[in-house]
């Protein structure tokens, strides 16, 4: 039976790439994806998907309960899957309170307007589902020998942003357990792919390469992170949403742990080879060190450590693999390739959801 979805954050990384995968798999499926559009938010990132008749898009803050409830009441919603929210690390160290205001109260206006709508007004007491998009970081982090983080695994958040997001998943378990709203929640590790914003190491290490700008590497760059492909993330929600069980929660990841120092060399050789007898990215990307064939490594530079900076981040995914057949489907050789040459691909993208002053930067380059 065709769902009906209510998306938030769906302007966002990965809330984007989460619907052109349903999309293409689902196309009888309905998706209205709601977003407030912040810095990290773009209606671009939609594009792909905006002429589809069974999408539909409502620029609104999730905070805004009366709004959520009319559209899930219109719209005949069955199905919220929430990824909305404030995401970065680095910001949420400088100004905790966004964090805050939207990844818990934010949270919780959606599961008021859920409950209120589905449950009390009994529009879908049964069949509907919540579904929470939540994160790895909650878990705190870990030692070299520790086992990766399992379901079971106790909550230990240790950024304003990773505790922010454990309050979230908090709240969604107890509007399962007090008033039987039908959720499901799942905790992924660090995602990589199109529309990253970059802000984020790995499309801030691409971008930067290209302008010869330093590659900053937090403190001795040995803090480990666990990649997934954002399109294995949007099938492991799918799993979930399709044949989880409601009220639990899965942990998803590709068994895929690098040292940020060496990611960041892998992504440098890349960018050389990239290069390499390639006169139009030459022309394109004149400062880049690839360029002159000169080593773009040679751009790392070693800053100060993120204050707190979780050491080590690994995900147990054994639980998805058994109960949902879970299976990432790209490896990281693969994937961090796709990544790299839709950056290249895609400048107009990147140059455009920059902030204004690296926008202002980039003109300059090229006026
Ligand atoms: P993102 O920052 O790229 O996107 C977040 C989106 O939410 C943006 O489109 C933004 O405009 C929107 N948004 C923010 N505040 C809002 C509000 N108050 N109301 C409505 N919309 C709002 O984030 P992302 O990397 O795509 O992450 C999406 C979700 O996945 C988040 O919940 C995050 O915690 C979780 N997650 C991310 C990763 C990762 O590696 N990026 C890994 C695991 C889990
Ligand atoms: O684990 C899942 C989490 O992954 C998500 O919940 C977050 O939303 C997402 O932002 C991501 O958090 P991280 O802090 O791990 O991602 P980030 O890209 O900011 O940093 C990755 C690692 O690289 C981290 O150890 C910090 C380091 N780093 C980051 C930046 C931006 C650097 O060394 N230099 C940098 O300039």
């Amino acid at each position: 039976m065709s769902k009906i979805l209510l998306v938030t954050g769906g302007a966002g990384f990965i809330g984007a790439n989460f619907i052109h995968y349903w999309m293409k798999k689902y196309p009888n499926d309905r998706i209205i994806a709601l977003d407030a559009l912040t810095y990290a938010g773009n209606y671009a990132n939609l594009e792909p998907v905006a002429k589809n008749d069974n999408f539909s898009f409502v620029h609104c803050n999730i905070l805004e309960q009366e709004k959520v409830e009319q559209i899930l009441r219109e719209e005949k919603v069955d199905t919220l899957v929430h990824f909305a929210a404030e995401s970065h690390v680095d910001r949420s160290i400088l100004g905790p309170d966004a964090f805050l205001e939207t990844n818990i109260m934010g949270t919780h206006s959606l599961l008021k307007a859920a409950k209120k709508v589905w449950l009390d007004e009994g529009l879908l007491p049964e069949n509907h589902r919540f579904h929470h998009v939540s994160t790895d970081e909650v878990y705190g982090t870990l030692e070299p020998e520790d086992p990766p983080f399992r379901e079971d695994t106790p909550y230990a958040p240790n950024s304003p942003y990773s505790a922010s997001k454990a309050a979230s998943d908090h709240l969604v378990r107890s509007y399962h357990h007090t008033y039987g709203l039908q959720v499901s929640t799942s905790n992924c590790s660090n995602n990589y792919g199109p529309y990253h914003f970059p802000e984020k190491l790995i499309p801030l290490v691409i971008t930067n390469i290209l302008f010869d700008k330093p590659l900053p590497i937090y403190g001795d760059g040995q803090q480990i992170r666990d990649w997934l492909y954002v399109e294995d993330h949007a099938r492991g929600i799918d799993l979930v949403i399709h044949k989880g069980e409601v009220g639990d929660t899965y942990n998803i990841g590709g068994i895929n742990e690098w040292a940020n120092i060496d990611i960041v060399k892998l992504i440098c050789a890349l960018m050389d080879e990239q290069f390499k007898d390639n006169s139009e990215l030459k022309d394109r990307f004149p400062e880049a060190k690839s360029a002159h064939a000169q080593a773009s490594e040679s751009l790392i530079t070693y800053v100060k450590d993120r204050p707190g900076h979780d050491r080590r981040y690994a995900i147990d995914p054994n639980k998805a693999n058994s109960v949902l057949n879970y299976q990432p489907q790209e490896s990281f050789e693969t994937g961090i390739r796709l990544t790299i040459e839709w950056y290249l691909a895609n400048q107009q993208w990147w140059a455009s959801v920059m902030d204004g002053s690296y926008k202002e930067w980039v003109d300059k380059q090229y006026n």
